[in-house]
């Protein structure tokens, strides 16, 4: 069997051939003749000639073959103390039933649903519903407030919106309903109508527009409705995933259908190792994407067993969950954020809870989402004795850019690398004239053009602002956002973002966002928002403050009052996700000449480093005056 060399130079040097046998692995309604359109670049379009449904291939396609009593989905629920499996003709029945009632309220090939859920099952059926007509979804994470699902709807422009009445968040019952009534009021474009999962923590009141999920679903099984899988073009989009950019504006990540399915089937069994029948628990949220991808889609493609965990690491209701889910499932690959293993490190440091489970069929740690810290690499490896793979990916490209291809060959490890460029993926690093850089050395680190498949065609509605954010940096290539080295052995080292999007506890958020929330104060002239180091989340937001002239901070309660107001705008504009706790009121912010902050080099002064100070500075007493306050002396 060829290895990890010869299979990624094969994907640079015979793209075609490569990613046309990868597409093999998938039922096509019309097999693709054609690899790449590389005619309008850096609009690049995969298997433009091939027809294909996707849920088809997640679900009919294993029953058809034989398998329909194989487990596709485990749904287990510490929160609620619930545990439920779907067979893979069970899944492709409640997808099918979902599909008719979707229709039944008009949603047809190319329209919009917007799918606001917790980890429940049905958040799953409802994707691969919509996949089934053709239709893209949008999920928007349950832990965004009301505003930011408006933004959403109002981009989306969604037929229907389908919800929950309430997610479990740890011992708290978070009712969605109102969040998501708010959100349709904000909003300009408003949804034909939503369906409501009643869940019995709490019951949503509903309205005339409000279709209720049982319901709709026992009327569609009753009069026979389910709906067949509708093919689609292989480039029509199958879902639209909004993700931070350094404005409070979202990017409508689009992602289109057969190229992703394509570069999932091929990830499953060569990064992952996990193969049709065998079981991945993937503990993310539907919401991001590595809950599409690899809750959802991947594995389903592959005919595998997913895993849906509604719960946290720690807490739901003890450092053990994982453990247990792992014996309970004989999973074999284990998909986490680093955070997740910190915060079980720091519960359980001797790891006196897995000793109480046979987590004998766990073959490999997977950890992305932000960095994977040496510290805790070597933790989760010393304690679980089997390979841990830090791998580097993003909402934008749908799958890793950098893994250890465990299915393939194991490489070796080093520990701070998520290892070698998966296929298709040929990464550089560039200074700022655009030239490549000597190995070991830090640059912005990019992709040559053309991405492969599964990586984002363009954003929704907005090809100006895909080119203008991602492909003009460097003419030819894609800019990850994300600074870093090659070493010698070709090993990529991802050091950290080099604009304004940070990573809190493996959640994706813009400083700029935040940075619009607290200008919104009335008592606010200016203010800043940076990402520090943080032990446990990995990064959190600190804000930075300066008042209006004639705002009396000397008053009585002024400054505690303020900075309760002001984390409470975050939370309520945003979402208790954006995890901004820290405000402090400055004199001043530091700049250069031109007016921009200085924000790197505030960073860079909270976290300890020592970052020199830009010889652009405007006033270089500014920085003195707030560097206590940023070292929090
Ligand atoms: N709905 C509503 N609120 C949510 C939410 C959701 N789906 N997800 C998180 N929140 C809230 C939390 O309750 C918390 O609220 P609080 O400030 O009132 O306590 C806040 O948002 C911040 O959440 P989080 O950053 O997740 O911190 P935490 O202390 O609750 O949990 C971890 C810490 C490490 C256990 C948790 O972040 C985790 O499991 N991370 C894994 C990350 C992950 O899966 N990333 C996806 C990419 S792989
Ligand atoms: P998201 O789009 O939410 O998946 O976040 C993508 C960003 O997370 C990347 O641009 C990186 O900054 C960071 N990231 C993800 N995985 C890794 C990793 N393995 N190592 C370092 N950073 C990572």
């Amino acid at each position: 069997m060829a290895g990890y060399e010869e299979i990624f130079r094969s994907s640079v040097e015979d793209r075609e051939r490569f990613w046309l046998r990868a597409a093999e692995a998938l039922d096509w309604h019309v097999a693709p003749a054609t690899a790449l359109d590389d005619s309008n670049p850096p609009f690049y379009r995969w298997f433009p000639d091939g027809e294909l449904n996707v849920a088809h291939n997640a679900l009919d396609r294993h029953v058809d073959a034989g398998n329909g009593d194989r487990t596709a989905l485990v749904y287990d629920s510490p929160v609620t103390g619930s545990r439920r499996t779907y067979t893979y003709a069970q899944l492709r029945d409640e997808v099918a039933t979902f599909a008719g009632v979707l229709r039944g309220l008009g949603v047809d090939r190319g329209d919009r649903v917007v799918i606001y859920m917790p980890m429940v099952p049905e958040a799953a059926i409802a994707m691969l519903a919509c996949a089934r007509l053709g239709a893209v979804h949008s999920v928007v994470f349950g832990g965004f407030a009301a505003k930011e699902l408006a933004v959403r709807i109002d981009d989306a422009g969604p037929k229907v919106v389908v919800s929950a009445s309430c997610g479990i968040e740890g011992k708290r019952v978070i009712e969605y309903k109102p969040l998501l009534d708010k959100a349709i009021e904000l909003s300009d474009r408003k949804p034909e109508a939503t369906v409501i999962l009643q869940r019995e923590q709490a019951t949503a009141q509903l309205g005339p527009i409000d279709v209720d999920w049982a319901e709709a679903t026992a009327k569609a099984r009753a009069d026979g409705r389910a709906a067949d899988p509708v093919p689609v073009r292989s480039t029509d989009p199958l879902y639209v995933l909004y993700t931070s950019g350094t404005t409070g504006k979202p990017k409508g990540v689009v992602r289109d259908s057969g190229g992703y399915a394509t570069a999932l089937a091929w990830s499953m069994p060569n990064i992952y190792d996990v193969d049709a029948g065998e079981t991945i628990f993937t503990a993310s949220d539907v919401g991001w994407v590595v809950g599409h991808s690899y809750i959802v889609y991947g594995p389903l493609l592959a005919g595998a067993t997913t895993v849906l965990y509604e719960g946290k690491p720690v807490g739901t209701p003890d450092a053990g969950q994982f453990w247990r889910v792992v014996a309970e499932n004989r999973v074999k690959s284990l998909f986490t954020a680093p955070t997740a293993f910190r915060a079980i490190k720091k519960e359980d440091p001797d790891g006196a809870f897995l000793a109480e489970h046979d987590v004998s069929s766990l073959r490999y740690l997977f950890l992305a989402g932000e960095r994977l810290d040496p510290e805790t690499y070597r933790w989760a490896s010393n304690l679980l004795g089997i390979p841990v793979i830090d791998h580097w990916w993003q909402t934008e490209t749908g799958w890793p850019i950098a893994a250890n291809p465990a299915g393939i060959e194991l490489l070796d490890i080093k520990p701070g690398s998520p290892t070698r460029p998966m296929p298709g993926w040929d990464v550089q690093v560039l200074d700022e004239t655009g030239r490549p850089v000597e190995p070991g050395v830090d640059g912005a680190i990019v992709a040559k053009l053309p991405l492969p498949p599964g990586a984002f065609p363009t954003l929704w509605n907005d090809d100006d602002r895909y080119v203008n954010s991602y492909m003009k940096a460097f003419e030819g290539y894609y800019l990850t956002g994300d600074g870093g080295h090659l070493d010698a052995d070709g090993y990529v080292f991802v050091m950290g973002r080099t604009d304004d999007v940070i990573n809190v506890a493996g959640h994706r958020l813009s400083t700029g966002g935040m940075e619009e929330v607290l200008a919104s104060h009335a008592d606010v002239a200016e203010c800043a928002v940076i990402g520090v180091a943080d032990t446990m989340k990995g990064q959190i937001p600190r804000g930075f403050v300066v008042l209006k002239s004639g705002v009396d901070a000397e008053a009585e309660g002024y400054e505690e009052r303020l900075r309760a107001e002001l984390v409470q705008l975050v939370r309520d504009q945003i979402g208790a996700v954006a995890s901004l706790k820290d405000v402090a009121i400055v004199p001043a912010l530091p700049k250069t000449r031109s007016g921009k902050i200085l924000r790197k080099t505030m960073r860079g002064i909270a976290d300890g480093t020592d970052e020199p100070v830009p010889s652009t500075i405007d006033d270089a007493s500014v920085l003195d005056t707030i560097r206590p306050i940023l070292r929090r002396e």
